[in-house]
């Protein structure tokens, strides 16, 4: 029998008590299941870099490859610098394997309150499929002290990893901020593809690709690129928005949206509009992947450390972000135990929230995160005996 080996990276914050319930979840689920699984601890973090100096090392890297999956909670720190971490781990990790997509999946569960007036689970039910390594991300940029400074960068993300670029600031002034997004055409359209795809799979008939193409020139290769695409799709109806555009429309009509592709920075900021509209950030997962490669699934909410340690954080967008994983383990080596652990876990999930009587304070109960991952833990154990 196979045993799947999950690398867990549990991180900053409330990132260690959110993963224990997940993998909690997920233990009782395989176990009825007569799967195998082990997960194996890595510190990455701020503790750890306070006492080694180290975000990843190049071997913890080397590790990770021999891994199925990586599990992820959150990091960042108040005690270290902003960046760092987000920049030396959680990005490290996503360019690293090149996990060139992050799923997002925008869906309200029945119980859960919507915020919007009048939607309810039926309204809101979508994918946001994020582009993961270019657009603004790469690294590029950086903030001059002197007049003319010449900068060069090598890219280490996406589709150019490895292209020296450099460039020269103003003149007329020793005070200077620059950014540079960079899109490749094969970027655009590995991940444009993915969306198509994705649709296709959960029978989606609606791919809408947002850009700021009205202003950003970049952006004209990411819209032709679309273009391009969906002629491979000819049953798939298509639309652009513009992202401004996008954050109204999902406030006010959600219901409207099926697959909805964007770049990085883009797809950053209307998932965590999109987490809101599904009754917030504790109940949002995401994955990044890589579908030849390794895969990483976390929830979209970061450390938030003023709750670390006092088990009130609602740990579902976890226990969601692990049926993500389960589900992803089950495609790849058409599994079909996997394929019932992760819908015990998503059924039993949805049914916590739809009774309602467990439940944590963000979303209106006063139960704690443990006692959330428990009562879906008993749930699995009933739907399995
Ligand atoms: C996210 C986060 C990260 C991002 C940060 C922490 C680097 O906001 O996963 O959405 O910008 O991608
Ligand atoms: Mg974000």
């Amino acid at each position: 029998m196979r045993e799947y080996k999950i690398a867990t990276v549990p991180g900053d914050g409330i990132g260690p008590e959110v993963i224990a319930e997940g993998i909690k979840v997920m233990r009782s689920a395989s176990d009825a299941r007569d799967i195998s699984i082990e997960f194996d601890n890595f510190p990455f973090g701020a503790e750890h870099y306070m006492k080694t100096g180290e975000t990843i090392s190049e071997k913890s890297l080397d590790e990770l490859k021999d891994f199925d999956a990586m599990y992820f909670g959150a990091i960042g720190d108040p005690r270290v610098p902003t960046g760092v971490l987000e920049g030396g781990i959680l990005l490290k990790l996503r360019f690293h394997f090149d996990q060139y997509v992050n799923l997002r999946p925008v869906k309200l569960y029945e119980g859960v309150q919507c915020p919007l007036a009048g939607k309810s689970a039926k309204d809101v039910d979508f994918y946001v499929v994020r582009e993961n390594t270019e657009d603004f991300y790469v690294g590029l940029g950086g903030r001059t002290t002197m007049r003319g400074e010449e900068f060069e960068f090598r890219l280490s993300s996406g589709i150019g990893r490895g292209t020296l670029y450099s460039m020269k600031t103003s003149e007329a002034t020793d005070e200077e901020a620059f950014q540079i997004g960079v899109l490749t055409k094969r970027g655009c359209r590995r991940i444009m593809t993915y969306a198509f795809e994705l649709a296709k799979k959960k029978g989606r008939t609606l791919v809408t690709s947002v850009d700021k193409a009205n202003v950003i020139n970049m952006y004209a290769l990411w819209r032709d690129t679309f273009g391009e695409v969906s002629r491979h799709y000819p049953g798939i109806q298509t639309e652009f928005s513009f992202v401004d555009a996008i954050c109204m429309w999902f406030v006010k009509n959600p219901e409207h949206y099926q697959v909805v592709v964007a770049p990085n920075l883009f797809g950053d900021v209307i998932t965590d509009l999109g987490a809101m509209i599904q009754g917030g950030m504790g109940l949002a997962p995401g994955a990044n992947i890589n579908p030849e490669g390794i895969s990483m699934f976390e929830p979209i909410h970061g450390s938030a450390p003023k709750y670390r340690g006092l088990n009130v954080v609602n740990p579902i967008a976890s226990i969601l972000a692990g049926k993500m994983m389960l589900e992803f383990l089950a495609e790849r080596h058409d599994d079909r135990r996997m394929y019932e652990a992760a819908s015990l876990v998503e059924l039993s999930t949805a049914e916590i929230l739809r009774e309602g009587r467990v439940r944590t304070k963000d979303i209106g109960g006063s139960s704690s995160t443990s006692q959330v991952g428990d009562a879906i833990v008993k749930r699995i154990s009933e739907r399995s005996s």
